[in-house]
């Protein structure tokens, strides 16, 4: 069967690489794809964003499955455009996608279903959520309700800055119509945690738990980034917690998703918040995280294309998923500058030296090729993922392949899964 995926990161490289070595698969295309993509199947010059001319190319490519890898798609409504076309498409549906494109409605949604998650208020007005924030006197959490590429968030420790906050968003309008409407919430404590699991519209199958690091510094310091490395397991999800995040987390949502009309197929992603009162929701994303992906399905042994099948028809009660049982590490190589203003076009050395290295992979994110070499072509530039006995022979392999890679200008954080050793 010819499978389309589309999007060009560092997630997408890993579900390309595991789609790749499906027995099911027959072409694999990617739109846009990256050099990392190209190596596991065939990159199409359509971008993610171009829903019209994806359709086409489905339809004149004989494509049985569509994968979609990011959320500006889905909540754009590809899989309502694919499956019109009568193309099978993993992923939510535009109604369903509003679980991560619309903060408010994935706010409500919780309160709804009782499920756990930090007080919130939304406002549509600057003058309603300044008064509101400057009559708190403890920390407050601002978020543009919309897309906003992962940086919409602001945890501000005093009223004052959370004012600034809402005023950039809803005033300065940085991140545009996303912060139309602005949520306001209370700060939690604790570590944070990813869970994704495959849902079907009814059946929820859990993966392994994974933990990013947003900030660009070490010790978790400066402004947030896309995610600058992850780890898979999260020792901190005990086998306890983790049936609690099934039970008041993920079964909830899916039984609200579907009395609420939209219910929910695809991979369901709860960022997740350990607090000394249990589990809270911070948010909901309608999609594999990046860069978890890279570290989850490093492990994962069951067939993908399989499983993404299965969620597409209602019967992921026919699959197991196995898992490698060696924690895996990923270690983000961002060009220097990022999150802020980064150069681009410096060619990279030791690719191949890296890749050469036993349970490591190189995912590709912002790159591209001129000439048969390859070149930083974004912010986030590869994503370095090892596997090891432990967590901190996994962080040793990753790092050992990550000082063989060398581009003018590349950062990574040095403490990648310290938290879990
Ligand atoms: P989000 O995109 O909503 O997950 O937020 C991005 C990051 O902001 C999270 O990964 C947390 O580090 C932080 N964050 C979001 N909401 C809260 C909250 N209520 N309390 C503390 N930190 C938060
Ligand atoms: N790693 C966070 C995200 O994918 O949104």
């Amino acid at each position: 069967m010819n499978v389309l995926l589309v999007g060009s990161g560092g997630r997408e490289h890993a579900i390309a690489w595991r789609l790749g070595q499906s027995k099911e698969l027959g072409r694999l295309y990617i739109a846009p794809g990256n050099p990392g993509t190209a190596q596991c199947g065939t990159n199409v010059d359509i971008g993610s964003g171009d829903v019209e001319g994806l359709v086409e190319f489905a339809k004149s490519n004989d494509i049985a499955l569509a994968v979609i890898g990011p959320e500006d798609p889905l909540a754009a409504g590809i899989v309502d455009a694919f499956e019109q076309a009568g193309i099978k498409a993993f992923g939510p549906c535009a109604g369903a996608a509003q679980l991560e494109a619309d903060k408010a409605f994935a706010k409500q949604i919780m309160r709804a279903n009782s499920i756990p998650t930090a007080e919130s208020r939304a406002f549509e007005t600057f003058a309603d959520a300044k008064a509101y924030i400057a009559s708190r006197d403890e920390s407050v959490v601002v978020k543009a309700a919309g897309l906003a590429a992962g940086k919409g968030v602001f945890v501000c420790d005093d009223p004052a800055d959370g004012i600034l906050a809402a005023e950039r968003i809803m005033q300065g309008r940085i991140f545009g119509e996303a912060g139309n409407v602005l949520i306001v919430e209370d700060k939690l404590l604790g570590q944070e945690a990813s869970i994704l699991a495959f849902v079907d519209g009814r059946s929820i199958y859990v993966m392994e738990s994974s933990q990013d690091h947003k900030p660009i510094g070490d010790g978790d310091t400066g402004p947030n980034t896309g995610g600058m490395g992850a780890y898979c397991p999260a020792p901190i999800v005990t086998e306890q917690l983790m049936s609690q995040i099934v039970k008041e987390v993920l079964v909830p949502t899916v039984d609200g998703m579907n009395r609420n009309g939209t219910p929910y197929r695809g991979v369901l992603y709860a960022g997740l918040m350990m607090t000394q009162g249990g589990p809270r929701v911070l948010e909901f994303n309608v999609r594999f995280g990046d860069p978890e992906t890279q570290p989850i399905l490093m492990r994962l042994k069951t067939d993908l294309l399989e499983v993404m099948l299965a969620v597409c028809e209602g019967r992921l009660g026919e699959i197991t998923l196995e898992w490698d049982p060696r924690p895996a590490v990923c270690v983000v190589l961002a060009s220097g500058g990022y999150p802020g203003d980064y150069e681009k076009g410096k060619a990279i050395s030791g690719l191949d030296t890296a890749a050469a290295m036993d349970d490591v992979m190189v995912f590709h994110a912002g790159t591209a090729e001129k000439d048969g070499q390859v070149l930083t072509a974004g912010g986030r530039v590869l994503g370095v993922t090892a596997l090891g006995a432990t967590i901190a022979e996994a962080k040793a392999a990753a790092y050992r392949a990550v000082d063989v890679i060398d581009f003018e200008g590349a950062y990574c954080r040095r403490d990648i899964a310290d938290k879990a050793i």
